[in-house]
């Protein structure tokens, strides 16, 4: 395990890249090429954490010389995600980023453990409450009733959450490929009203049969009861094909929406001058079916030639925020962008959102992908965030245990800069902008249960941490 076991709160460790405000692009100018620190925020700190985060402890997986570090910083590592920066810093900042990693790879710190402990918002004060801690990487959540959670590991491990007491679930797809960015994804938990069964569905990369190299994202689902602490009857609904040879951009979100209909987004592989743009492949799409996994005749592309039927909005780059909004019943999704332009949207059918002909982001290694953020035919998102804050998890405040002004705020977990991110929206646009959890680890995933409670799953501190409101101040 590459964190210890304990939250990050009481350490105070702020996102450097974010120092300000939050909602500033980081300038691209000014930066002291003898800056190690710097270098690393500007070019390094979004995938790999404040601080070289990601190396404290780290099992090397490309080697942990000086010579290696150096070496995949200068060339990348296009399968795993990693870019190369050959030709974006000079061989004197290689070097001191290099040093720089490892000299954070051999710090050792010291946490605390942490007590529940009340948290300030501008206008509210929370209790923060561990209801999970020691997993490693928690992926998806999703509540069966107010008292049963389900929650997915990336490494592969499902557990239901009863009444504060974890419990595995055994008996998983054995064909899940954990694996960069892969792994076991999204859980959801679904009553079919009508019939009364329950059902589970996960989202998982999935080893293509017979070459473990290559991976899809796949959905499955299987027959859910209470006692369930075995699952082996797992049928495949869906394969995002083509299986691609990279480990990253597997999105995957799965939400049932207003409509009744099963909403699953899948990235695009890290492919995108192949997928996002076409009809005829399953990546890079936001693709809906009925909860058996059959495609709903009035799908937007049913019966138009050579396109996957399940299609419902394309160009779309890694999703993996949703959540079906209780009142109206709409699904919201957003995405990561590269460097800058993680978007918001509420996907239509039909929809072309644009990556990557469109964007406001650019490349990891600065260079620019496109000057187009906008194009005919393609849509522009509810908001966008830059520089990006690694958008993950998202759901809404809604119920009574909050106050009037958090409802139907959002809530979305920044990976990149480790807090959870709140945003009031007032006629469709993005009014007010709050950093919640500041430095807790890197947010997940976000679920709400029917009483409105909020989870918040935390990667790396491998926490699960309820929020209380408590007084309005
Ligand atoms: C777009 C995200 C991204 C950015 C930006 C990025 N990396 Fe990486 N990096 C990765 C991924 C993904 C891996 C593969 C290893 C893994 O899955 O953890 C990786 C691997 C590495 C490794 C090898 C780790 C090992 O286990 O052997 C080093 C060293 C590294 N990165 C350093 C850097 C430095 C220094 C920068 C900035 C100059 C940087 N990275 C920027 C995504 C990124």
């Amino acid at each position: 395990m590459r964190y210890p076991l304990v939250l990050l709160l009481p350490v105070g460790i702020v996102a450097l890249a974010l120092g300000r405000s939050g909602s500033e692009p980081v300038s691209e100018t000014n930066i002291d090429p003898s800056s190690a620190p710097e270098v690393y925020t500007r070019w390094c700190s979004s995938c790999h954490g404040p601080e070289g985060r990601d190396f404290i402890d780290r099992d090397w997986k490309l080697g942990s010389t000086a010579d290696d570090v150096r070496r995949v910083i200068e060339s990348g590592h296009p399968l795993l995600g990693m870019p190369a920066y050959a030709s974006t810093l000079s061989t004197e900042e290689i070097s001191l980023v290099s040093d720089y990693v490892l000299t954070q790879a051999a710090t050792k710190r010291s946490f605390q453990p942490t007590p529940p402990q009340v948290i300030e918002a501008t206008d509210l004060n929370m209790r923060v409450n561990v209801m999970v801690e020691g997993l490693e990487t928690p992926w998806g959540m999703d509540f069966v009733d107010d008292t049963t959670m389900l929650i997915t590991e990336r490494e592969g491990r499902l557990w239901k959450l009863v009444s504060g007491e974890l419990k595995p679930v055994k008996g998983l797809p054995n064909d899940i490929h954990v694996k960069g960015q892969g792994g076991l994804l999204d859980v959801m938990h679904w009553q079919d009203k009508f019939s009364g069964e329950e059902w589970v569905y996960l989202t998982y990369s999935k080893d293509k049969p017979g070459d473990a190299a290559q991976s899809a994202t796949a959905l499955v689902r299987a027959p859910w009861h209470a006692a369930t602490d075995r699952i082996d009857a797992w049928e495949e609904l869906f394969v995002a094909l083509p299986y691609e040879k990279t480990h990253h951009h597997y999105g995957s979100r799965v939400e049932i929406g207003g409509d009744g209909k099963l909403y699953l987004t899948c990235g695009e592989r890290g492919r995108r001058d192949v997928h996002p743009q076409t009809l005829t492949t399953a990546p890079g799409k936001v693709h809906r079916f009925n909860p058996d996994g059959s495609v709903p005749s009035d799908n937007p592309f049913v019966g138009q030639a050579d396109a996957v039927p399940s299609i419902w909005s394309w160009g779309h780059r890694n999703p993996q925020g949703m959540f079906c909004h209780p009142e109206t019943g709409v699904i919201w999704t957003h995405e990561h962008g590269p460097k800058g332009g993680d978007e918001i949207n509420i996907p239509q059918p039909g929809n072309n959102y644009g990556w990557p002909k469109i964007t406001f982001g650019r490349n990891y290694i600065g260079t620019i992908i496109t000057k187009d953020t906008a194009m005919v035919g393609m849509e522009q998102p509810l908001y966008y965030w830059l520089p990006s804050i690694g958008a993950c998890g998202m759901d809404v405040v809604y119920g009574d245990a909050w106050p009037e002004a958090w409802q139907n705020n959002l809530l979305v977990g920044s990976l990149s800069f480790e807090y959870l991110e709140r945003l009031r929206l007032d006629g469709g646009k993005v009014v007010y902008r709050e950093r919640l959890l500041d430095g807790v680890g890197r947010v997940r995933d976000i679920a709400r249960n029917q009483k409105g409670e909020i989870f918040v799953a935390v990667e790396g501190a491998g926490t699960v941490l309820q929020l209380e409101p408590l007084e309005r101040k």
